[in-house]
């Protein structure tokens, strides 16, 4: 959901963030990087601070350019206006509305956890870790799962964009920006003649406060969930299934007892945040625990940081599956707390749940090094060996 770049590309950073988030807390309330005019936030109250105080912390189109040409919905619009587009959107996210999709979840899981095991070992991250979140969030869409692999690159080339430069990635990003949008319209273009069961069609016959959504409302929300549906789950299921192959004994827990299953996703989005950090930018001279911030600055805002502060986590560096409270936030904050939070819930608990069922012991091969991406964490070299 952001274009914040740690400031070290070394693999071992990358793969074990936490000594640079905590080096980023001893630094100071706030951290500037002179050579793009940004200023770091990594302290868990400062942190929550800069995400409750929208009016002064703003994410609007200015924080993080991502190929679109309107702001995206409802991620970059501030309250008030932000509250129109959650109450259309929270009922179709929300916890019992998402629990109707565990069935048709599980299903697939069980198909593609049987074809790896059968065809494996193997790669996790190609075998189910893209293709069980991605199925699931086309379908409810309503985009064609057959098209998937011209999805993700389309995706892949705004969040993981194969360029050096940051002129090149915003140029890239521009260019697949305009794909998007028109893989989008055509989709809105085919509901307009027929509607069908889809998020697609009910953005359309939906109304915010009396008044319908326009097409370009509906293109700015589909624009967004395109990104954050087709790549944060399968983020985050590499990250917890890396985790626990080489966690041989928390593993075991699981095994042993699945209802421990939910506990250790909160704990595993606490310790990876898979998100590890998203942008703000000042609508006014303000400051950040008595530290000057001037109107316009860059602020990013570190949550994989505040998420392993010493100041309010107890023993923050131990993956504890019993911590007795967990208010983690991987799914950010105040009023743009993640919206498919419920959704991203029930998935990584499915899979968790089949794939310790079926494969209930693994590990990396021999010598074999896991390569974290830079922004968003993932590992396409999942490689596990059982
Ligand atoms: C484990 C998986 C996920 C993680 C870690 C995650 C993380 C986040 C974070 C940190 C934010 C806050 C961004 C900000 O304030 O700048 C966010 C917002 C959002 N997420 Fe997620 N997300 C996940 C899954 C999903 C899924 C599956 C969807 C779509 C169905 C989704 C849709 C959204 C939307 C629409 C927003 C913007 C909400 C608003 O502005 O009101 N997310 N997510």
């Amino acid at each position: 959901m952001s274009n914040f770049e740690l400031p070290t590309p070394d693999p071992e950073a990358l793969a074990h963030p936490q000594p640079l988030f905590k080096l980023l807390r001893e630094v100071g309330p706030i951290v500037e990087l002179e050579e793009n005019d940004m200023v770091i936030v990594g302290g868990h109250d400062d942190v929550r601070h800069v995400l409750s105080h929208p009016d002064v912390f703003s994410s609007g189109v200015e924080a993080v350019s991502i190929g679109q040409v309107r702001p995206l919905l409802p991620l970059q619009i501030d309250p008030p206006e932000h509250k129109s587009y959650r109450k259309l959107l929270d009922p179709l996210f929300a916890p019992r509305r998402v629990a109707l999709l565990e069935d048709q979840t599980r299903g697939l899981v069980r198909e593609l956890v049987a074809k790896f095991v059968a065809d494996g070992p193997g790669n996790f991250h190609d075998a189910l870790s893209v293709p069980i979140p991605t199925t699931v969030f086309l379908q409810i869409l309503g985009l064609p799962v057959e098209r998937r692999d011209e999805f993700l690159e389309l995706k892949d080339g705004i969040i993981r964009p194969p360029a050096q430069t940051r002129e090149e990635r915003v140029e890239m990003a521009n260019a697949t920006g305009q794909k998007i949008y028109a893989v989008l319209q055509e989709a809105i273009d085919e509901r307009h003649e027929a509607p069908r069961d889809d998020l697609i069609s009910n953005f359309l016959t939906a109304e915010v406060d009396g008044t319908r959504l326009t097409d370009e409302d509906v293109l700015d929300i589909c624009y967004l969930f395109f990104l954050a549906g087709l790549d944060t789950v399968t983020a985050s299921l590499d990250c917890m299934v890396a985790f626990l192959a080489q966690h041989p004994q928390q593993r075991e827990e699981l095994v042993a007892d699945p209802s421990l299953i939910p506990h250790a996703i909160e704990e595993l989005l606490r310790w990876e945040t898979p998100v590890p950090g998203i942008v703000r930018i000042t609508t006014q001279d303000t400051e950040i625990s008595g530290c000057p911030v001037a109107a316009g600055r860059t602020v990013a805002v570190m949550i994989g940081s505040a998420n392993t502060d010493e100041r309010v986590w107890d023993d923050p560096d131990t993956v504890d599956f019993h911590r007795e409270s967990n208010k983690h936030i991987a799914f950010g904050g105040g009023a743009h707390r993640c919206l498919g939070s419920h959704l991203a819930r029930l998935e990584l608990r499915v899979v968790l749940e089949e794939w310790h069922q079926a494969v209930p012991s693994y590990a990396l091969p021999d010598g074999h090094e896991l390569l974290y991406s830079r922004d968003l964490r993932s590992i396409e070299n999942l490689e596990l060996v059982w």
